[in-house]
C-alpha cells in the first residue's frame, strides 16, 4: 500500500472521530497536501509524531485541530444567506416563536457552525424588526463554531463588502465604514449576539447555556460530515431543542437521516424540522393536501422579490406528510412540468426523439404529449409515439396512433407501411395488404417525395410481400 495513503487513512479516521469531517475520495489528494504542509510548517520529522501530537489533547493540539478544520472546510458565510430560508424565518418560524413565547418573553436561538458570524447577526437583525420591544425580552442569540479564528472575526463585527453582497439598503444602514475598506456592524446589534467555541461532535450538549433552544440553525456544516457524525449531532440537537422548537439545516443535508423526534415541515423554499411536542397543535397552518407549488427559484433567490416591493408573498407551507425525499421528487416534477410549459412544439419533438432513442420512453411520451397539446394537427408526434408504443409492445395503441397519423397526413407513407406490418403480425392479412397497396399507390404517385429515404427499407418489405 502507498505509505501516504496509509497515513491518510489514519488521519482521516482521527479526523472523523474528532470533528465528524469526512475526506471524500476526490479530496484525498488535497488532504494529503494539507497534512504534508502542516508537518513541514510545524517541523515534525515523521507523520507518526504529528499524529501523536494531534492525539495528545493539549491546548496546542486543539488549536492544530482548528487549523486543520479550517484548511479542510470552507468558512464562507454572508449576511441573510439563502433568501428562501430567510423568508420562512421572517414570515413563519420567528413570528410563531414570538407568539408562543409572548407571555414568558424568552427566546433562545443558536447558530451552530456560524463561522464568521454573519448568520447569528442576520438573526439579530430579523429579531429586532419582529420584536420592537426587544429590550423587554430575555433573548439569547448564540453563535458557535469549532474555529476560534472565525469566532474572533465574528466578535469584531467588521465585514467586507463581500459579506454584505446580498443585502438590501435597510440592512446596510446598520453598518458604518471602518478601516481597511471594512464595514462595522452597529454595536447595538453586535452586542445582542454571544459567541462560543464549540465542537459539535465532541461537545456534550444540552449544557448550562445550550438548552431549551427555540431555534437551531446549522446550515452548510453537515456537508462535510460523515452520516454517522450527522446522526450523533442531530440526536444532541433534538435533546437541546425545546418541545416545538425548530431546526433548519442546509438543503438536503439531512437526506436519508433517521429524524426520530423531529417532524418535517416542507415549504417550497426549504424543509424545516420541528421537535415534537406533547400538545397537539399545529404551529403552521397547513392546508389539506395542497397542490405543490412549483419551485420558483428565481423568485426565491432574487433579493429584490423579498424586500424591494415590501409585499412579499407568504412563505408557502406544503404537505407535512411528505418526507424530504418525496418533497424533492415532487418539486423536481413540478419544475419539470413548468419547463415543459416553456418548450415549443419543435423543442418538445426534438427532446422526445432523443429520449426515445436513448430508451427513456416515459419522458419521450411526456414531450410528445406536450407537442400534441401545442399542435394537435401535426402528425409527427403521433407517428413517433406510435413507434415508442411499438417498442413497448403496445400494438393496439400503436395502430390507433398510426391511423391518426394517416388521418392527419394522408400521404405519409411510413404510417401505411407500419400499419401493414402490425396488421400482418396480428394475422389481419387483408388489412395488411390494403395498407401496402396504399403505400405503393402513394409511392408511384410521388416517386421522389420527401419520405422516400425513410421508406427505402420498407419498400423492399412491400415488394417481398407482393411478389
Ligand atoms: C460554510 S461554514 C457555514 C457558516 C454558516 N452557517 C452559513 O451557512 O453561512 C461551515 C462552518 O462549520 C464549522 N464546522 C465544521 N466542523 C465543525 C464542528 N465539528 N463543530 C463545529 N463547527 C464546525 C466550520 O468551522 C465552518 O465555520
Amino acid at each position: 500500500m502507498n505509505p501516504q495513503q496509509l497515513n491518510l487513512d489514519f488521519f482521516a479516521k482521527l479526523l472523523r472521530q474528532r470533528t465528524g469531517l469526512n475526506i471524500s475520495d476526490n479530496e484525498q489528494e488535497k488532504a494529503c497536501h494539507i497534512l504534508e504542509n502542516r508537518l513541514r510548517e510545524l517541523r515534525f520529522n515523521s507523520t507518526e509524531s504529528y499524529y501523536q501530537f494531534l492525539n495528545e489533547g493539549s491546548v496546542k493540539a486543539e488549536q492544530e485541530w482548528q487549523t486543520l478544520v479550517e484548511l479542510l472546510t470552507i468558512l464562507e458565510s454572508f449576511f441573510l444567506r439563502d433568501k428562501g430560508q430567510i423568508k420562512i424565518l421572517k414570515e413563519q418560524i420567528l413570528p410563531d416563536l414570538i407568539q408562543r413565547n409572548r407571555s414568558s418573553r424568552r427566546l433562545k436561538i443558536w447558530s451552530a457552525g456560524c463561522s464568521t458570524g454573519e448568520e447569528p447577526y442576520s438573526l439579530a437583525l430579523l429579531i429586532q424588526k419582529l420584536i420592537p420591544d426587544y429590550h423587554n425580552w430575555d433573548i439569547l442569540i448564540l453563535g458557535s463554531d469549532i474555529n476560534t479564528k472565525a469566532l474572533a472575526k465574528a466578535e469584531s463585527g467588521l465585514y467586507s463588502k463581500w459579506s454584505l453582497r446580498d443585502v438590501e439598503a435597510d440592512v446596510l444602514s446598520h453598518f458604518t465604514p471602518a478601516e481597511k475598506g471594512l464595514f462595522a456592524l452597529d454595536p447595538a446589534i453586535k452586542n445582542r449576539v454571544n459567541f462560543r467555541q464549540l465542537n459539535l461532535l465532541q461537545a456534550p450538549f444540552p449544557d448550562y447555556q445550550i438548552n431549551e433552544i427555540d431555534l437551531i440553525l446549522c446550515r452548510n456544516v453537515f456537508i462535510y460530515f460523515t452520516p454517522q457524525a450527522i446522526t450523533q449531532v442531530i440526536e444532541k440537537f433534538t435533546h437541546t431543542l425545546k418541545a416545538g422548537g425548530y431546526l433548519i439545516t442546509g438543503h438536503g443535508e439531512l437526506y436519508q437521516q433517521n429524524l426520530q423526534g423531529l417532524k418535517s415541515h416542507v415549504f417550497v423554499e426549504s424543509v424545516v424540522y420541528q421537535k415534537h411536542h406533547d400538545e397537539i397543535f399545529e404551529i403552521i397552518d397547513i392546508p389539506e393536501q395542497p397542490e405543490l407549488p412549483s419551485l420558483t427559484l428565481t423568485e426565491t433567490l432574487q433579493p429584490s422579490t423579498l424586500e424591494a416591493t415590501g409585499t412579499s408573498s407568504q412563505a408557502t407551507p406544503v404537505n407535512t406528510d411528505l418526507s424530504p425525499e418525496e418533497h424533492y421528487a415532487k418539486s423536481i416534477q413540478s419544475a419539470e412540468n413548468k419547463i415543459l410549459d416553456l418548450l415549443d412544439f419543435d423543442a418538445n419533438y426534438e427532446l422526445a426523439k432523443s429520449y426515445a432513442n436513448s430508451g427513456q420512453y416515459p419522458i419521450a411520451e411526456k414531450h410528445l404529449q406536450a407537442a400534441m397539446n401545442i399542435n394537435s394537427l401535426n402528425g409527427k408526434p403521433y407517428y413517433l409515439l406510435s413507434q415508442v408504443k411499438e417498442l413497448q409492445n403496445d400494438r393496439e395503441q400503436a395502430k390507433e396512433l398510426l391511423q391518426k397519423v394517416i388521418y392527419l397526413t394522408h400521404d405519409f407513407i411510413p404510417a401505411y407501411l407500419d400499419l401493414a406490418v402490425l396488421h400482418q403480425q396480428q394475422g389481419e392479412t387483408q388489412k395488411a395488404a390494403k395498407m401496402r397497396a396504399n403505400a405503393l399507390h402513394l409511392l408511384k404517385k410521388r416517386p421522389a417525395d420527401e419520405y422516400l429515404e425513410d421508406c427505402e427499407a420498407k419498400v423492399s418489405d412491400i415488394i417481398r410481400h407482393l411478389s
